[in-house]
């Protein structure tokens, strides 16, 4: 008998290397080889490739030989599923949803599913017990006849399963805990995430079935194991967002079927996730607005513009140092926006505790917010309110210009959707863009100071 074949993979980039290491040199992670058996997969290979051999009818083709066929995609009940997909549920797309634990991964393909009432669905956990899915069913208050639940994780007696039920999507809840018996090594190891994915790939591709792969997220933020997956699946989508708050991001970060610059919004409630179809009306506190500090800036997710609310507070620093304390923004651009207002405007910041504020919890990388930011702060400093009709959009530089930012015809016409009366953009701005047709009072500046003049006399 053949000896055992094994070899040494890195648990979190899936390297592969023949005998131990303590440092991996592929993603440089400490101590996280693990041994797992080769031979069971190595047979399957070569009987695989012997299958293929048998089978000599494959044959290259010319492009256009191969006739187009019509997009034909599930639509989902979810408009924000529907959008991070490209449109639709693509048959024989092999998904993976990643996230944290408790994120909503769970709740939000047992919604997706029971929604799609006509089309069936087998829902297969390998974490909760069918009571726990049903009282979760019963939370989000839809019924449905045609979702199947399969408590189970092994690979085998799944397609069993499938065989049987005949659904037209299946959901894998989740990747981490299957296990194929064609490995020995235990579930949620590289070697059986990788194995197990790669039969419900061929499953997926054989038959067209869209098959979803919830995946958990380790915290830095990769994908526990199955960072070797995000090359298999055909997609893959982020559920993001603070746990303590009740938005939550979806996010796409591969699709072979569209862009990746998609984002999806909802709210968890009690009753399950709400979609967010006009994500800045949220973003944006319905509160008394003749407060000082409070400004609107414009940002974009994906090609997706959202309005967003800054706060800030300025106050007298009470210790030495001043403190600087962003919350949802980055610390050193606050720092240079600072900067730039004490050399460029004269304002004395530097005996100022500065706190700025992004509203409703989310992050903002976008620079295009840099001027709502500075409005934001003068308008506490001075303690004088900036009218709640007037938005930002504009890049701030070093010199205390004010810089064009990308795809400002969809900022502009998101501010005047939402009712404001005037926007506050760079004059250096997209000459492509005609101006005059929007009905919101466009005001475009060269400099930080002439919109200070403008705003605050
Ligand atoms: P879950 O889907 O189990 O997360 P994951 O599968 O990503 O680990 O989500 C669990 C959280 O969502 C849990 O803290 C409870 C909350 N939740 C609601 O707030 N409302 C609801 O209707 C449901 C079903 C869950
Ligand atoms: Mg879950």
């Amino acid at each position: 008998m053949a000896k055992t074949k094994t070899s040494f993979f890195c648990q979190s980039c899936g390297y592969e290397s023949a005998k131990w290491l303590g440092k991996c040199p592929s993603c440089g992670s400490w101590n996280t080889f693990v041994e797992e058996i080769l031979s069971k997969e190595d047979n399957a290979r070569n009987e695989w490739r012997q299958e293929a051999n048998r089978s000599k009818v494959v044959k290259a083709k010319s492009l256009h030989e191969i006739q187009a066929v019509d997009d034909v995609r599930f639509s989902a009940k979810d408009e924000e599923l529907n959008r991070v997909l490209g449109g639709g549920i693509v048959p024989g797309s092999l998904v993976l949803v990643g996230g944290e634990p408790g994120i909503g991964k769970s709740t939000l393909l047992l919604q997706v599913g029971l929604q799609l009432g006509q089309i069936r669905i087998l829902y297969v956990s390998g974490e909760e017990s069918e009571q726990q899915i049903k009282m979760r069913a019963e939370r989000l208050g839809i019924a449905s006849e045609n979702f199947y639940i399969l408590t189970e994780t092994n690979t085998k007696n799944i397609f069993l399963a499938i065989e049987e039920v005949q659904p037209a999507i299946v959901v894998i809840d989740s990747i981490q805990t299957l296990q194929s018996s064609q490995l020995d090594s235990s579930p949620g190891s590289i070697g059986q995430v990788r194995q197990c994915a790669a039969e419900l790939m061929k499953f997926a591709k054989e038959t067209d079935t869209p098959v979803f792969l919830i995946g958990h997220i380790t915290k830095d933020g990769l994908l526990a194991g199955p960072k070797v997956l995000e090359h298999m699946v055909d997609t893959v989508l982020q559920f993001e967002g603070d746990r303590h708050l009740s938005y939550r991001i979806l996010r796409t970060t591969k699709n072979r079927f569209g862009s990746t610059s998609e984002i999806g919004i909802y709210e968890m409630m009690g009753t399950g996730l709400r979609e967010v179809s006009n994500p800045s009306e949220i973003l944006i506190s319905q509160k008394d607005r003749s407060l000082s500090g409070v400004t609107i800036g414009t940002t974009l997710e994906g090609n997706r513009p959202l309005l967003i609310e800054i706060q800030s507070l300025v106050c007298p620093a009470s210790f030495g140092t001043p403190q600087r304390t962003p919350t949802g923004f980055d610390h050193k651009r606050l720092n240079m926006l600072l900067a730039v207002l004490e050399k460029r405007c004269g304002f004395k910041m530097g005996i100022h505790d500065v706190f700025l504020n992004i509203a409703g919890g989310i992050r903002v990388e976008d620079p295009a917010i840099d001027l709502a930011a500075c409005i934001s702060i003068i308008s506490s400093l001075e303690e004088i309110p900036v009218s709640d009709k007037a938005c930002f959009a504009a890049e701030i530089g070093l010199g205390g210009e004010l810089r064009a930012v990308n795809k400002i015809d969809l900022r502009i016409s998101e501010a005047e959707k939402l009712g404001f009366n005037e926007i506050y953009i760079s004059k250096y701005s997209s000459k492509s863009v005609d101006y005059r047709k929007f009905k919101i009072d466009v005001k475009a500046f060269g400099q930080l100071h002439e919109v200070f003049q403008d705003l605050f006399g």
